[in-house]
């Protein structure tokens, strides 16, 4: 069976995600920058779904180390799902939060993504998956430095899929809007536009299979983001969005 590799595998979006793979009988890698955290998930895993679960250590700012991370364990599938996101006042006023959040969500991202497309290009097989946002489709004033580094992101998955497709490789966006997680427990999220990490787990599971391109979380913020994108530039820029 192939093996998943999920890095940024101590949020919660990622536990959900490794856990449905394994669930199908896919061998998990999972990698965090404090891997032994992740020994009660690897025990749970192994036990509930019968497959093979390794830990790994893994820093997205960490570039250096990016290529003999990945070539110690070379998996079949690649999914990114660190990221990371400041208060925007705090980060607009402070360099070394927009920086920590670009240096994550994007540099980080094109780091590691470019070795493992480099390996599935070579081998003429492979699949990458990157947990962008909903916030990377339109620039606003209460996302600005997280949503243009998941725009960047966004931008970045939409070029590899495009250079990766002669050589058999799939790579797939993901763009959830709200999730009930670590990253949001201190905002008040609405009920009906949020969904649950084990609720995007299965969406990116059954997108994977169907090998969709791109894919939003749940599936009516592409209707959103589709409106949002639409409003002229004269209104957008005095609402507060
Ligand atoms: N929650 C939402 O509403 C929402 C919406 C759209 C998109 N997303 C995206 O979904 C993904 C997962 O987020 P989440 O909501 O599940 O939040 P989370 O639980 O806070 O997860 C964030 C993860 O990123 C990891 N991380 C941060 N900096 C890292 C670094 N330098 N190297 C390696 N890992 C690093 C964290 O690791 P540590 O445990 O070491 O801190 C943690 O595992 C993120 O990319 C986020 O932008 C979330």
């Amino acid at each position: 069976m192939e093996t998943v590799l999920v890095l940024g595998a101590t949020s919660d979006i990622g536990i959900a995600i490794a856990r449905k793979f394994a669930a199908a009988g896919y061998n998990i890698q999972l990698a965090a920058r404090k891997p032994e955290q992740l020994d009660a998930v690897k025990s749970d895993i192994e036990i509930r779904s019968g497959v093979s679960c390794s830990t790994h250590a893994f820093d997205a700012v960490k570039y250096d180390s990016h290529a003999a991370f990945f070539n110690g364990i070379k998996p079949d599938i690649t999914i990114a799902v660190f990221g990371t996101m400041y208060e925007e006042e705090d980060a607009f006023n402070d360099w070394s939060l927009a920086e920590t959040m670009i240096n994550t969500n994007y540099t980080g991202a094109v780091s590691i993504l470019n070795i493992a497309a480099r390996h599935y290009t070579t081998q003429q097989r492979g699949t990458i998956i990157g947990i962008s946002s909903v916030a990377g489709d339109r620039g606003r004033a209460s996302k600005l430095v997280y949503g243009s580094s998941k725009a960047a992101f966004s931008a970045y998955l939409a070029g590899l899929r495009n250079k990766c497709f002669k050589d058999n490789v799939h790579v797939m966006t993901v763009k959830p809007g709200f999730v009930y997680t670590r990253m949001t427990e201190n905002l008040k999220l609405p009920a009906p536009l949020t969904s649950t990490p084990d609720e995007v787990a299965t969406i990116v599971y059954n997108g994977f299979k169907a090998g969709k391109n791109t894919i939003y979380v749940k599936w009516f913020w592409r209707y959103i983001m589709l409106i949002i994108k639409n409003i002229p530039e004269f209104q957008f820029k005095k609402m507060k969005l």
